[in-house]
């Protein structure tokens, strides 16, 4: 073995002066030598210098006359040594390139006479040409006419060979010791003997075959924490089916909404009706649906329980906040912050930026005398926090809020304006019958989560990040989220 060869024979000589002869001798191959001796200088086992040698080698064709002999020569050969032989015969007897060649260089060293007959004019040549081959086949040098001749017929080739002249290093031992690599039982309890092998900080880690979170729960979980920061609490949304009263009938949203229908929003087979409403509030929303109070005129239609008995899967999370607020007006008033995130459902066409399910942000706040300029402030405050500082606002229309307003954000990495999300103080048609008190005011605003998650991961097709299409091998190599931070 290489390496036995290399640190036995250093422990009787100086030094192994050139790598190439100690592999000869030694009947090593040179390239696994080579190997051998980075690995050893790397310990420091030993120092090496480097030594580079041109050499030449042989091309496919030099090889061929190394063998057969010069194309000259053997045109030469091929020619009767008395009388003379026709070309055309001479043709036949050679190789086509041997006869092409050879004819030119025989002719140009006077061996023979060409013509129709060809005869020879000496008795006898040199094959210098396959002579110098062979020697440098085996590996002696050529002096520089014979190179540049050699060279120029494209028989050899010059080629940098490198190899080391190698001493002993300040490690040298006669053996490699093996080192430790690992803290095992065993190595701890010997370790006084060990070696250690030194930590390299610059290694890279085992990938982990562990699970690897979503993007999407990555960025809802710093979502989350921007949340508390503000002091709102989340609401619990773990009710996927919905029935219309509380996703649609509740929050003021007529029963002829377009937004009601089959081919915007899902509606359950089977169990297709709720069971149970709170039944004296299911009256109030029926009055200020059909005739209005608290100061509305109301929409004046019949108004039918089966609509709003009807199961669905919500189409926002705003139906969650529905029933928070309901749930919150049948105790003493006190103000809340609420805010929630998970899954909402509609029947839309699937595309680059659609899904028929996704995820929505959800943030209210509930107290006296809040304005619109509080909405402005709060959306303000809560999307800096996203790193979305410059924000612009446009009127909108919902049936559950007024003013509402359309929220748009600059995005500083895309230097564009995009728009972000859907705001608005809920109206008193929604908030009065629930038995909210008159001077209580609730702003809220909902996002998409998919949005600023394709901005921040920079995936510009939502099926790439939702849905069968997610290739598991991003999931496992993304960044973790890093809100707000350029
Ligand atoms: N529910 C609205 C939507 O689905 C978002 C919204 C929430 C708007 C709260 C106003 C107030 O787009």
């Amino acid at each position: 073995m290489a390496e036995e060869a290399i640190l036995g024979f250093l422990q009787n000589n100086e030094d192994i002066a050139d790598s190439g002869q100690f592999a000869a001798e030694h009947n090593l191959n040179h390239d696994e030598l080579v190997n051998v001796v980075k690995s050893l200088q790397a310990f420091r086992y030993i120092e090496t210098q480097d030594i580079i040698r041109k050499t030449c080698v042989l091309t496919d064709e030099g090889k061929k006359y190394a063998a057969e002999g010069s194309p000259e020569v053997q045109l030469f050969l091929a020619v009767p040594a008395e009388g003379s032989i026709s070309i055309d015969e001479l043709e036949r007897k050679l190789d086509p390139s041997v006869f092409k060649i050879g004819r030119l260089r025989a002719a140009k060293h006077k061996w023979v006479q060409m013509g129709k007959q060809v005869s020879r004019k000496v008795q006898h040549v040199e094959d210098d040409v396959k002579n110098l081959l062979l020697q440098t086949q085996e590996g002696m040098e050529l002096d520089e006419a014979s190179f540049n001749s050699l060279k120029t017929r494209s028989l050899i080739e010059s080629k940098e060979w490198k190899g080391y002249s190698i001493k002993k290093g300040p490690n040298y031992a006669p053996k490699r010791k093996k080192f430790a690599t690992d803290l095992t039982r065993e190595n701890l309890q010997t370790w006084k003997e060990l070696q250690f092998k030194e930590y390299n900080f610059n290694a890279k880690g085992q990938p982990l075959e562990a699970g690897h979170l979503h993007p999407l729960l990555k960025v809802r979980k710093q979502l989350k924490d921007i949340f508390r920061q503000m002091g709102f609490e989340e609401m619990p949304t773990n009710n996927f089916v919905e029935s219309s009263f509380w996703n649609f009938d509740a929050l003021f949203q007529p029963q002829q909404h377009p937004a009601r229908d089959s081919h915007d929003t899902f509606f359950l087979k089977a169990p297709s009706t709720t069971r149970e409403l709170p039944e004296d509030y299911v009256e109030r929303v029926k009055q200020v649906h059909e005739s209005g109070g608290y100061g509305s005129r109301g929409y004046k239609y019949d108004w039918k329980r089966e609509e709003a008995n009807k199961n669905l899967l919500r189409t926002h999370t705003t139906a969650v906040s529905s029933r928070m607020l309901y749930a919150l007006a049948k105790k003493p008033f006190t103000p809340k912050k609420y805010f929630s995130i998970d899954r909402v459902f509609r029947n839309e066409a699937v595309d680059r930026t659609h899904l028929a399910e996704f995820h929505q942000i959800e943030g209210l706040i509930c107290d006296r005398g809040l304005t619109l300029g509080d909405l402005i402030g709060v959306l303000h405050d809560f999307f800096s926090r996203l790193g979305m500082s410059k924000l612009r606002f446009k009127p909108a229309y919902n049936p559950y809020t007024e003013p509402s307003m359309e929220i748009f954000g600059y995005h500083e990495g895309l230097g564009k304006w995009v728009e972000v999300g859907n705001s608005g103080i809920f109206r008193p048609e929604m908030l009065l019958p629930m038995g909210l008190p008159e001077d209580c005011r609730v702003i809220a605003w909902g996002v998409s989560l998919e949005r600023p998650t394709m901005i921040l991961y920079e995936i510009d097709n939502i099926r790439d990040l939702f849905g069968h299409k997610v290739d598991l091998d991003l999931i496992k190599r993304n960044a973790i989220c890093r809100i707000g931070v350029e």
